[in-house]
């Protein structure tokens, strides 16, 4: 099929855009954004998020796309091509397929569940239920071995399959189909949520600040959490910048995703917390909020057993586009570096993520007492991945673009050779060379001290 695009990425922007939002737009934002923002105090940390997001996620983001882009490479590749062979520098990319790897593991763990609750809402499993049962229903799903680990097969193989048809194939047209679907169900679901009687409440709780309620703990968890939400700090959209078109603008590409994220993880929001508060339910909950607290609010409300099926679907979906992102990562690791058939690199892949994700599941089951550094594995990995190795990936990324690479070429990439003006480059090579560093160097160092 002729195209007018000749490189090895995405046919146009908007297939960019999509496949970068649906990589971006995942569990963390209708499912961790959600519990994060119920057990941190709520409105205040919307704001410390939202304002993370436009001050470091989205230069971070252009930073890693005019990586990917320059290089028109892999995330190990792109180092090594753009330092000139540098072995330092090509171990930043290897920390990004290391970050890959962990947090492929434990996400798929949750988007496993969500496979099991679709079949459990289609099939009426949850229709019905007391609260007590929903809880039982839940733990021993999850402290089971064979059932969490078959669903989280499934989802890994569901993934995989996208990404053996390609990039242009796969990745482009099933983040095309899948994420009009998924803004169409979440608006859905708002509108549900914010009729029910009592909404007003939660809509407080979501958008009216307490600053009392503002600590270390909750500034590190928000950017913890934007990073998560952006996919930043680990080579994703190194990745994905790769195969962004030579023509299209990074800066409003970039604006484009986060805008659609923060719009999304904002929407969770509108569903879930009015119909937290109209039922009675605790917001602060944690990971458990959507899998116990919401199967309680849909039980309660009218046409539930519809809205429940939609509710998990969408999670479904958010979730198989950010697995896409990350084994693409992988995947495009095994194909360049290591020159293997995009077939064998997805198996291979998977198959390493699923041994480490074993671990991940069964630790809520028969490891649930396996303690390292007084947290279970699962909760390990998304502590250290989110909290510790996305912002030193972040850090060492802005050193790198910042402070090794000409700047005139980081000008070069981000004006298209010229052909556009970009205005604000200036401003943007500021944030990169001192706010981004300067910030993650704080909220690194605010994190180890604790
Ligand atoms: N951004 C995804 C989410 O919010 O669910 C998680 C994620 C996907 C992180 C892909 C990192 C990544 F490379």
């Amino acid at each position: 099929m002729a195209t007018t695009n000749t490189q090895r990425g995405f046919t146009s922007n908007l297939g960019a855009i999509l496949a970068a939002a649906g990589g971006a737009v995942g569990l963390g934002n209708i499912w961790r954004f959600p519990y994060m923002l119920g057990q941190n105090g709520g409105g205040a940390f919307l704001l410390v998020y939202v304002f993370f997001v436009l001050l470091i996620g989205v230069p971070l983001m252009m930073t890693e796309f005019i990586i990917g882009r320059r290089s028109q490479s892999n995330v190990v590749g792109a180092y090594r091509k753009l330092s000139n062979g540098s072995k330092g520098w090509m171990l930043l990319g290897v920390f990004g397929i290391v970050a890959a790897f962990l947090i492929y593991a434990f996400y798929s763990v949750v988007a496993g569940w969500t496979l099991n609750y679709i079949v459990l809402s289609c099939s009426g499993g949850l229709a019905g239920k007391d609260p007590t049962a929903i809880t039982t229903l839940f733990s021993d799903f999850t402290q089971g071995s064979f059932w969490p680990l078959l669903y989280q097969l499934l989802f890994l193989s569901l993934t995989a399959t996208v990404i053996t048809m390609g990039v242009q194939k796969g990745i482009e047209k099933v983040s095309k189909v899948l994420m009009p679907i998924l803004f169409l169900l979440l608006l859905l679901m708002c509108v549900r949520s914010v009729t029910l009687d009592g909404a007003a409440e939660g809509l407080r709780f979501l958008f009216k600040p307490d600053f009392s309620k503002l600590n270390g703990t909750c500034i590190l968890s928000a950017l913890g959490q934007s990073f998560f939400s952006l996919s930043i700090g680990m080579g994703a959209m190194v990745t994905y910048g790769s195969y962004i078109r030579k023509q299209d603008k990074l800066f409003p590409t970039s604006l484009w995703i986060a805008g659609c994220d923060s719009l999304v993880a904002i929407l969770a929001g509108i569903v879930i917390f009015p119909a937290v508060f109209a039922f009675g339910m605790n917001p602060a909950s944690g990971p458990e909020l959507v899998y116990i607290v919401l199967p309680n609010v849909f039980n309660s409300m009218p046409a539930g057993t519809l809205f429940a099926v939609i509710f998990f679907m969408l999670l479904g979906i958010a979730a198989l586009t950010s697995t896409i992102s990350l084994l693409e990562i992988l995947v495009a690791f095994g194909v360049e570096e290591l020159h293997w058939k995009r077939r064998t690199a997805s198996f291979v892949s998977t198959l390493l993520v699923f041994v480490i994700g074993i671990f991940c599941t069964l630790s809520f089951g028969i490891l649930k007492d396996f303690h390292i550094f007084s947290r279970t594995i699962f909760d390990l990995f998304d502590l250290i991945t989110a909290s510790y190795l996305m912002p030193i990936g972040a850090l060492m990324m802005t050193i790198f673009l910042g402070w090794f690479f000409p700047k005139a070429e980081v000008r070069d990439e981000l004006s298209n050779g010229g052909a556009i003006k970009a205005k604000a480059f200036e401003l943007y090579y500021f944030v990169l060379r001192y706010l981004s560093p300067l910030a993650l160097i704080i909220i690194i160092i605010s994190g180890i001290i604790g």
